[in-house]
């Protein structure tokens, strides 16, 4: 089918100049598919306001935000950002998992740096286990429910599989908690992403410690920054966990678990940083992520090299196999892995199998808009030590956006993805038009096939997080991550989202005969 420029911003439904999408970005379906049977959609334009927008045909509403009461004296957490759903009963009622990722002092605690705030704010981050229920209100959380349980930076974790971390066999708390995973046996991974700024970071080769820039935890507490930076199971019905030591440590954004043929768990997770890399766990068993081996992916040749004390390379600079797993990013770069912009998730086709991996920018690199990585396992066998790869989407002004970041499948296919450009560097410099940061939607088939479309944008200097599908697909739960992040001042903020007066990141529902219409719910 052809139609011009003009038809297509119509039908879109929007105007604004950025729109202007080249004949190329329409003549090219990154899902490669051709039938057409859905309608086109009409998605928004970039909006720079503070305020939640949504395409016609959607609506939302807030169901947990930050300090929220959960009964049994726990609170609702800080910053929320992934989610993760276990039904109970049905469709309409389950455990909810939440990741509190970091906090703003200024907003969340205080800018001053005490013993008294840290600890507090040692209870703010980690995760929150929240039943819910959708009622005629809409989704409500059952507040007293023995299914509400804190994880935070003060609960003691043991490493799995009996392991020690400088002598020790268990850490005390999980931060940074950015993004997650789910197991095929019903547990969720929490990934421990920008932990340095709680705890700081150890120099391998001097050991001495480079203290922490952000949260400056450390001067209170003086917990190793290696028990932090790693994949940590946690079991939704008792809030049991554990941190694994063989998916490695560095800044994980997510952990996205896929079974190979034979059964056993096969772990995709990136190390968000500007020039890390993307790596993958093979376990050795099914149903556990205890044993197996690490490998990291050399793009430009295809391949997963294993990070392995039995490799001379390693060997030399290593004492043993957990010095290599505390230090992946220097035993990436020894066996020649090859640096990214920023991988953040990881999604699998649910159709083809294949893994795209969301690169969200590399400012240093002049690459401002990040793009999708799309990774094709050979025989689409999670095994494969090889596969081939290209881009699956590019970020700028010809997509219209910039900066992805989390992802989710709906369950017809199509891709939902989200945006996260800094705050800081939003509204200007290249990101003068893109808005705040927005949800997106890339249908699979139709008129408007494989272009990013928006469905939602974020409050300001918020960012969406989280995307979830409910069971029944009819429900896209969200966090709104870090409205009013940039405030140099309480009275000068610059978000007051969601209640008009005070920012506070919120987890909401997304529902509306559109998203039915897309998801065929
Ligand atoms: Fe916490 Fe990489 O986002
Ligand atoms: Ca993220
Ligand atoms: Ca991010």
């Amino acid at each position: 089918m052809s139609f011009s420029r003009r038809d297509f911003l119509k039908i879109m439904g929007v105007s604004s100049a950025i729109w202007q999408i080249p004949t190329g970005v329409l003549a090219r379906n990154p899902f490669q598919t051709s039938s057409f049977v859905t309608p086109s959609l009409k998605g928004i334009s970039p909006d720079f306001q503070d305020r939640l927008l949504t395409a016609p045909g959607l609506s939302w509403q807030t169901i947990l935000s930050e300090g929220d009461e959960l009964g049994r004296k726990i609170k609702f957490g800080a910053n929320n950002d992934y989610i993760q759903f276990f039904q109970l009963t049905g469709p309409d009622h389950g455990i909810m998992w939440v990741n509190h990722e970091y906090l703003t002092p200024l907003l969340s605690s205080k800018p001053e740096r005490t013993k008294e705030i840290v600890d507090q704010e040692m209870e703010m981050v980690g995760g929150s286990l929240v039943e819910i229920r959708q009622t005629s209100e809409g989704w409500r959380p059952v507040i007293g429910s023995v299914y509400n349980r804190r994880v935070t930076g003060k609960t003691i974790i043991p490493f799995s599989g009996g392991k020690t971390i400088l002598g020790k066999s268990e850490a005390v708390g999980t931060l940074a908690n950015c993004a997650g995973g789910r197991t095929p046996w019903g547990t969720l991974l929490t990934c421990e992403e920008n932990y340095d700024g709680f705890y700081g970071e150890t120099d391998r080769k001097t050991g001495t410690h480079t203290p922490a820039e952000y949260l400056k935890w450390d001067n209170f507490y003086n917990h190793p920054p290696e028990h932090y930076g790693w994949v940590v199971e946690v079991d939704p019905k008792t809030g049991s966990a554990k941190k694994h030591i063989g998916l490695g440590r560095f800044a994980h954004e997510c952990a996205t678990v896929r079974l190979a043929r034979d059964g056993r768990p096969v772990v995709y997770s990136g190390d968000d940083a500007a020039d890390e890399h993307l790596y993958k766990f093979i376990a050795k068993n099914k149903g556990s992520l205890e044993e197996g081996t690490l490998y990291v992916a050399n793009i430009t040749k295809g391949i997963w090299i294993p990070l392995v004390h039995s490799d001379p390379r390693l060997k030399k600079v290593f004492k043993d196999q957990t010095e290599i797993l505390i230090n992946c990013r220097e035993a990436a770069k020894l066996v020649g892995a090859t640096p990214l912009d920023r991988p953040e998730d990881i999604e699998i086709d649910p159709y083809k199998g294949d893994v795209l991996v969301a690169c969200t920018n590399n400012k240093a690199a002049q690459r401002p808009y990040g793009s999708i990585l799309k990774i094709r396992e050979r025989n689409n066998n999670p095994l494969s030590l090889n596969f081939t790869s290209e881009t699956f989407l590019s970020g700028g002004e010809a997509g219209g956006f910039a900066c992805p970041d989390n992802m989710a499948f709906d369950p017809r296919g199509n891709l939902w993805f989200t945006t996260d450009m800094s705050g800081w560097d939003m509204h200007k410099g290249p990101l003068l038009n893109f808005g705040n940061n927005g949800l997106f939607v890339v249908m699979r088939q139709g008129p408007t096939a494989g272009i990013p479309i928006q469905m939602a944008s974020a409050p300001m200097d918020a960012e969406f997080t989280g995307p979830l599908f409910s069971p029944d697909g009819k429900t896209l739960f969200l966090s709104v991550q870090h409205p009013g992040e940039t405030s140099t001042d309480l009275t000068k903020l610059t978000s007051t989202w969601p209640n008009g007066k005070f920012p506070r990141s919120s987890v909401i529902a997304l529902t509306g005969p559109l998203l039915n219409q897309i998801t065929g719910a």
